[in-house]
C-alpha cells in the first residue's frame, strides 16, 4: 500500500439493475449513454457546444465555446446572450402554458397550484415591481424566505431582469444574514412576515430587522411577503409589502438578455475556516447543466410529479427546484415545513396525495425517517413513485437498502448523485434506466464530466482499493466562476493544490474495478491510523450496518502509538445505553466493526448520543466532534447548528 493513498476497506458487493420496463421507457437508454460518452471523449468542447445550442434559446448565439485564457477562471459561450427566466418559463407557454408548474403545500396544510402561464405572470409582475424599486441588471438581491412559491418567483424575477440573487436559508440567524448582505453588497432584501416550521413560526422579519441594524448600509428596500399574517414591524420608507409592490404591475415583462457569463446568483457556503464563500454561478453554463441533468438523471417525462425536498436556501433547491425542472417543463412539488410535522409520515403522505413520481432527498432525512420504523411509510400508498434520488452526503449501504425496499418497494432505481454547491449540478450519478447501482456508490461521472482520483502528487490512483483526492480534470459549463470578491480564495481553495491542473473537490474517493466511484468523506476528515489513511465514511457505514445503530460519526484523536485513533459517536435505535449496558455495547460494536472492516478500523472509543450535531442542511459537523473528542475548546460558530443543545451530551456532561 502506497503511503500517499487513502485505503478503502468497505467491500459492498450487492448490485441492482433497473427493471427492463423502466429502461424501455427511459429518456437515456444504455446505447444512448455509450454514444454520449464517445461524443464527449472525442470532442469535449464540441459535446458541450452541441448541448448548449440545442438546449438553450439564445437571444444572440455564441461563437466561442470555452475561453481558457484566464484559467482557472474559465468562461463558457462567452459571446452568447440569453435570459434564464425566459428559458424556464416563456419557452413552455405555447405548448404547455396550462400545465402545472408548481404544486405547493404549506405546513399547516394549505395547497396552491400554479400553471406555467400563472407562474410566468407572477414572475413578470414581481420583476416589474423590482424594476419599480430601482433594481437593475447586476444589482444583488438577498432572498430570505420560507419555502413558498414566492421564493421561486423572486429568484426567477431577478433572473428576468438580470439582477443577481443570493438566497440565504430561512433557518439562518440574523448574524449569518448580515454577513452575507455585507459581503454581497446587496441593495434589496426580500423576506416574509414568517414561515411555518415544526408547528412554530420562523421569525424571518425579526431576524432581518436585527441584521439590518448592524452595518447593512447598502440595503435600500425590504420587500415583505405576508405568509403567516402575524404582526410585524414595518420600517417606514424602507419596508414595503409584497402585495403592495406588485399591485398594479403588468403581468408581462420583457426578459432582459444578458451575457452568458453574467452572474445568475451567489450562494454562500461555509468553508472549513473563515468567513462564508460567495460561490458565483454563471447564466448559460449553469442553466444548461441544470436543465440537462434534470432530464437525464431524473428522467423527467411529461406526466411526472417531481419532488426535490431541498430548501431553496441550498444549491439543490436552486438547481432542482427553482431552475432545472422548470427549464425541463416539469411539474414540481414544494413543501414549506418540517419532514416530521405533525408526524414522521408527512413526506409519505405528501407523496401519496400529490402522486409524486420522482422523489429526491438527503441521506440525513432518509436515516431520520428510517429511525422512526417501517410502519409509517407502509401505511401510505407510495405506488406512484418510480424513481428515488439521494444527495448531500454519502448514503450508507444500510440506509440505501431501506430506501430501496421500504420506499421503492424494490421497484425504483435509486440515483445517488454526487455534486457540490460549486459544481452547479450533478456530476457523478447513475442514470436510472442504465446503471446497475451498488449501494453507497455514486457510480460514474456523467458524459462531459472528466472525474479522476489522484494521490498527493497528482498522479491517477489506479489500484481499485486505493483512495485519493477526487478531482475534475476538465472545465465544465456549470462550474463556479469565482468566489465573490475574492478570486485568490477561489484559486487557493479549488486549484492551487495541484498547480491549477484540475479542480479539487475536497472529497476523498476511490474507484472500484468497474470504474465506479465511492465517496469516502471530506479530505479533512481522513483518519491516519498507524500510517493507514482511512475515510470516515467507511467506518460509519459499518457502524450503521449494525442492527441497533441509526447514525454514526467518526473522527480522529491523537494517539501515542498509532498517530491517530478512531473515535465514534453513535446514535442508537431506542434508548441511549448507560452504565454496564453501555460498556457491553461498546465492545459489541468494536468487534462488529472489526469483523466488517478489519481490526485497523476498530474505534478506540465510542460515545452514545441521542443525536449528532448537524448543519441546517443536515450534514454532520465532524470538525466539531473532532474538537470535542480531543477535549479542545470549540472555536467555531455553533449558532447555525440544527440542535445546539446536543453539545453537552456529546462532551459526556449529560
Ligand atoms: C459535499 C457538497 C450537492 C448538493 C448538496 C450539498 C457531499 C454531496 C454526495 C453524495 C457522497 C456527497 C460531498 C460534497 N456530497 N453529495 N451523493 N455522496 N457525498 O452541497 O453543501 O456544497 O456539499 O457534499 O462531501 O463535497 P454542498
Amino acid at each position: 500500500m502506497n503511503e500517499k493513498n487513502i485505503e478503502s476497506i468497505l467491500k459492498e458487493q450487492r448490485s441492482f439493475l433497473p427493471a427492463a420496463s423502466f429502461t424501455k421507457a427511459a429518456r437515456i437508454k444504455p446505447d444512448d449513454l455509450e454514444t454520449l460518452y464517445k461524443e464527449a471523449e472525442a470532442d469535449h468542447k464540441g459535446f458541450w457546444a452541441e448541448r448548449a445550442r440545442r438546449g438553450i434559446q439564445w437571444d444572440k448565439p455564441f461563437s466561442t465555446v470555452l475561453d481558457d485564457s484566464n484559467a482557472p477562471n474559465y468562461a463558457w459561450f462567452t459571446d452568447g446572450e440569453l435570459n434564464v427566466s425566459k428559458n424556464c418559463l416563456d419557452v413552455h407557454l405555447d405548448a404547455r402554458g396550462d400545465k402545472t408548474a408548481i404544486i405547493f403545500e404549506g405546513e399547516p396544510g394549505d395547497r396552491r397550484t400554479l400553471s406555467y402561464a400563472e407562474l410566468t405572470a407572477e414572475v413578470c409582475k414581481f420583476a416589474n415591481a423590482l424594476t419599480a424599486q430601482g433594481i437593475t441588471a447586476g444589482d444583488r438581491v438577498i432572498i430570505y424566505m420560507p419555502m413558498v412559491p414566492e421564493a421561486v418567483i423572486a429568484m426567477q424575477a431577478c433572473a428576468r431582469i438580470g439582477a443577481v440573487h443570493s438566497v440565504v436559508f430561512g433557518g439562518f440567524s440574523a448574524n449569518a444574514l448580515r454577513d452575507r448582505i455585507v459581503d454581497a453588497g446587496a441593495k434589496m432584501l426580500i423576506t416574509a412576515d414568517g414561515g411555518n416550521r415544526g408547528g412554530q413560526i420562523v421569525e424571518l422579519k425579526q431576524a432581518a430587522d436585527t441584521a439590518l441594524t448592524n452595518g447593512c448600509d447598502t440595503i435600500e428596500t425590504v420587500i415583505v411577503l405576508r405568509r403567516t399574517a402575524q404582526d410585524v414591524a414595518m420600517h417606514e420608507g424602507r419596508d414595503i409589502w409584497w402585495h403592495d409592490a406588485v399591485d398594479g404591475q403588468p403581468d408581462t415583462c420583457e426578459p432582459v438578455p444578458v451575457n452568458a457569463e453574467h452572474p445568475l446568483f451567489l450562494l454562500y457556503t461555509s468553508g472549513s475556516t473563515g468567513k462564508p464563500k460567495g460561490v458565483q454561478h454563471s447564466s448559460a453554463g449553469y442553466l444548461l447543466h441544470a436543465r440537462l441533468t434534470s432530464k437525464w438523471v431524473f428522467d423527467l417525462q411529461d406526466d411526472d410529479i417531481f419532488w426535490c425536498t431541498a430548501d431553496v436556501g441550498w444549491v439543490t433547491g436552486h438547481t432542482y427546484v427553482a431552475y432545472g425542472p422548470l427549464a425541463a417543463g416539469a411539474t414540481i412539488v414544494m413543501y414549506e415545513g418540517a419532514p416530521v410535522f405533525p408526524d414522521g409520515g408527512r413526506f409519505w403522505k405528501i407523496c401519496q396525495e400529490l402522486k409524486v413520481t420522482v422523489f429526491y432527498t438527503a441521506p440525513t432525512a432518509i436515516r431520520a425517517l428510517m429511525k422512526l420504523g417501517d410502519e409509517l411509510p407502509l401505511s401510505y400508498d407510495l405506488s406512484s413513485i418510480r424513481l428515488l434520488g439521494s444527495v448531500g452526503e454519502p448514503i450508507n449501504p444500510e440506509a440505501w437498502i431501506w430506501y430501496h425496499e421500504v420506499i421503492g418497494k424494490e421497484r425504483c432505481p435509486i440515483v445517488d448523485t454526487w455534486w457540490q454547491t460549486e459544481t452547479g449540478g450533478i456530476m457523478l450519478t447513475p442514470l436510472p434506466g442504465v446503471t446497475a447501482t451498488k449501494p453507497g456508490s455514486c457510480t460514474r461521472p456523467l458524459p462531459g464530466i472528466v472525474a479522476d482520483i489522484v494521490d498527493e502528487e497528482g498522479n491517477t490512483v489506479d489500484s481499485p482499493d486505493a483512495g485519493g483526492y477526487l478531482v475534475i480534470r476538465k472545465p465544465w459549463p456549470a462550474m463556479l466562476r469565482t468566489i465573490w470578491g475574492d478570486n485568490d480564495r477561489y484559486i487557493e481553495t479549488y486549484w492551487e493544490k495541484f498547480q491549477n491542473r484540475f479542480y479539487v473537490a475536497g472529497d476523498s474517493a476511490h474507484c472500484d474495478a468497474d470504474g465506479f466511484f465511492w465517496i469516502m468523506g471530506r479530505i479533512d476528515d481522513v483518519v491516519n491510523v498507524s500510517g493507514h489513511r482511512l475515510g470516515t465514511m467507511e467506518v460509519e457505514s459499518a457502524l450503521v450496518a449494525h442492527k441497533r445503530v441509526v447514525e454514526a460519526a467518526v473522527v480522529s484523536r491523537p494517539h501515542e502509538i498509532k498517530g491517530e485513533s478512531i473515535f465514534a459517536y453513535v446514535v442508537f435505535r431506542g434508548d441511549r445505553p448507560v452504565g454496564d449496558d453501555e460498556e457491553a455495547l461498546e465492545k459489541e460494536l468494536r468487534d462488529w466493526v472489526g469483523e466488517q472492516l478489519g481490526a485497523i478500523a476498530k474505534p478506540d472509543g465510542i460515545r452514545f448520543a441521542d443525536n449528532l450535531p448537524k448543519t441546517r442542511s443536515g450534514k454532520i459537523m465532524r470538525r466539531l466532534l473532532r474538537a470535542i473528542a480531543r477535549g479542545e475548546e470549540i472555536t467555531q460558530d455553533t449558532s447555525t447548528l440544527e440542535n445546539e443543545a446536543i453539545l453537552d451530551q456529546l462532551r459526556g456532561k449529560s
